[in-house]
């Protein structure tokens, strides 16, 4: 049986990584094989290109930077994604193709059409399963990720950061079947529990999981 993906998705410091984690040792303690990946990066060539485009002193026309984002993709689906869900493992991805459109459309400012067209060609026309989108506002998100220095996004303005959110926003309100709006805002524990309550009681792993059960 094919495996099941699911995305986190979110602006800087929403707390991706963190309830990754948190959700990847509650499905495996619900007996299901995680594997664990994220993007950019997730591949040798890919963690290349998250150096790459994450690196403050770097110089990166909007395009550039989307083309690397998606270069990083196509490898991932192909190297990592795709192979894990055919062996039928959950896969749980810190941000995809979300991410190119909150930022490199919304924040940039590129063609919709264009980054689509990407992200469709990138993925091999992979959708998630379900995607958690977790929702906070950037005067709390960005502050989080920033402490120790911030990457070339990171340091991004303040009103760049608003049109991601909205981006998300707005991808959220287009596919609520897919994608689930959790509020991040809150402790770590009590957005891990929101975080659950939205991934085990949805369809495509709701059943999955009561198997294991
Ligand atoms: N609910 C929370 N309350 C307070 N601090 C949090 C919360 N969740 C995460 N943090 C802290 O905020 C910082 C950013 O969290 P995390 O790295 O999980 O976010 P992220 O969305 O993955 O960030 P990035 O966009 O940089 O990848 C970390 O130091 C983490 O410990
Ligand atoms: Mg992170």
């Amino acid at each position: 049986m094919r495996g099941v993906f699911i995305t986190i998705e979110g602006g800087e410091g929403v707390g991706k990584s963190t309830q990754g984690r948190e959700l990847a040792r509650r499905l495996r303690a619900a007996g299901v094989t995680v594997l664990e990946t994220r993007e950019p990066g997730g591949t040798p060539a890919g963690d290349r290109i998250r150096d790459l485009v994450l690196d403050p002193a770097a110089h990166m026309a909007p395009v550039t930077e989307l083309l690397l984002y998606e270069a990083s993709r196509a490898e991932l689906v192909s190297a990592v994604i795709e192979p894990a869900l055919e062996r039928g493992e959950f896969v749980l991805c810190d941000r995809f193709y979300d991410s190119s459109t909150a930022y490199q459309s919304y924040g940039r400012g590129l063609d919709p059409d264009l980054v689509g067209t990407l992200n469709m060609n990138a993925t091999g026309g992979l959708r998630p399963d379900l995607t958690v989108y977790l929702a906070l506002d950037p005067d709390h998100g960005v502050p989080r990720a920033t402490t120790g220095g911030a990457d070339r996004i990171e340091a991004e303005p303040d009103d760049f950061h608003r049109r991601v959110l909205a981006g998300f926003e707005a991808i959220a309100a287009a596919e609520p079947d897919r994608v689930v709006r959790v509020d991040a805002s809150g402790d770590v524990a009590q957005v891990a529990d929101r975080v659950w309550d939205a991934v085990s009681s949805h369809p495509a792993v709701g059943a999955l999981l009561n198997g294991f059960w």
